[in-house]
């Protein structure tokens, strides 16, 4: 079985999105596509238009509220917390990790220099406690242990398993802690049904569009265990939630 698994993971880069163990129709509903969001030839408008309309559904929903207390629940023991937030897009959860804890330091980043003007230009950009910088989430620009917690929220699925394998081992190199929260991979029959509610209107809206590429490239709890060893076999795992509602993963080094 370890040999197995060994050789497997070194094949990281053929990983189905379910996971070695994915079932044959679990196979099948993944993509190359990408999301618009990752595209380079897709106008700014459209992006911009995305990342909105995340904003507002974070809001309206109170998504950005709840994922914040799940990341200080992280740190309830740490007085001062230095936060590093990846992956940012509008700064919607940073500013909820800042409205909760009063002394949090928090760093908002995002690979996309677009975003991280619009994030600079906010309210964050002149955040006593909050500081934002462009970074990459496979490549982080800070020393070993420098953050209490590093969190990637509703953007781990963007990466293919060699980057994804890389925000590990990068995530809990920088930070005590890595939490990503992000879209639950269903079992394949729920999969199906979540899918066929989307991709009618995928022609139509961008977020659709976009919405039913991150469920065929959501990972499954199988692949997260995949990612995390093939980085290094000293992160830890703690996976939660997932069936229908977000899954949130806390990986961090033994
Ligand atoms: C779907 S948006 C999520 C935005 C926000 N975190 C949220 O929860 O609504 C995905 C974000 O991940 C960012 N992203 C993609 N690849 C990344 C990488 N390698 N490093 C950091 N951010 C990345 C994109 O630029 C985009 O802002």
């Amino acid at each position: 079985m370890m040999a197995y698994m060994d050789s497997e993971i070194l094949d990281i880069a053929k990983m189905p999105r379910g996971g070695f163990d994915a079932s044959c129709l679990d196979r099948r509903l993944q993509t190359d596509r990408l999301e618009y969001l990752d595209r380079s030839d897709v106008d700014d408008r459209t992006n911009r238009q995305i990342v909105d309309a995340l904003d507002r559904i974070g809001t309206l929903f109170n998504g950005h509220d709840k994922n914040a207390r799940l990341v200080l629940a992280e740190v309830a023991d740490v007085a001062d917390p230095k936060i590093l937030e990846l992956g940012s897009g509008h700064g919607g959860l940073s500013r909820k990790l800042l409205e909760h804890h009063p002394t949090a330091q928090v760093t908002v980043t995002d690979v996309d220099p677009g975003s991280v003007t619009d994030i600079a230009a906010s309210d964050l950009g002149s955040h006593p406690q909050a500081s934002v910088r462009e970074m990459d989430a496979t490549a982080i620009d800070a020393p070993d242990g420098y953050f209490d917690l590093a969190v990637f929220a509703m953007s781990f699925h963007h990466l293919p398993p060699p980057l994804a394998s890389r925000v590990f081992a990068e995530g809990t190199r920088v930070a005590d802690k890595l939490v990503i929260i992000d879209m639950p991979r269903p079992p394949s029959l729920l999969h199906v049904l979540r899918l066929s509610a989307m991709l009618p209107f995928a022609g139509l809206v961008p977020l659709l569009h976009d919405g039913a590429i991150s469920s065929l490239r959501s990972y499954s709890p199988s692949a997260l265990r995949a990612l995390a060893a093939h980085a290094d076999s000293a992160i830890e795992l703690d996976l939660r939630g997932g069936l229908l509602s977000a899954q949130m993963v806390v990986a961090f080094r033994r």
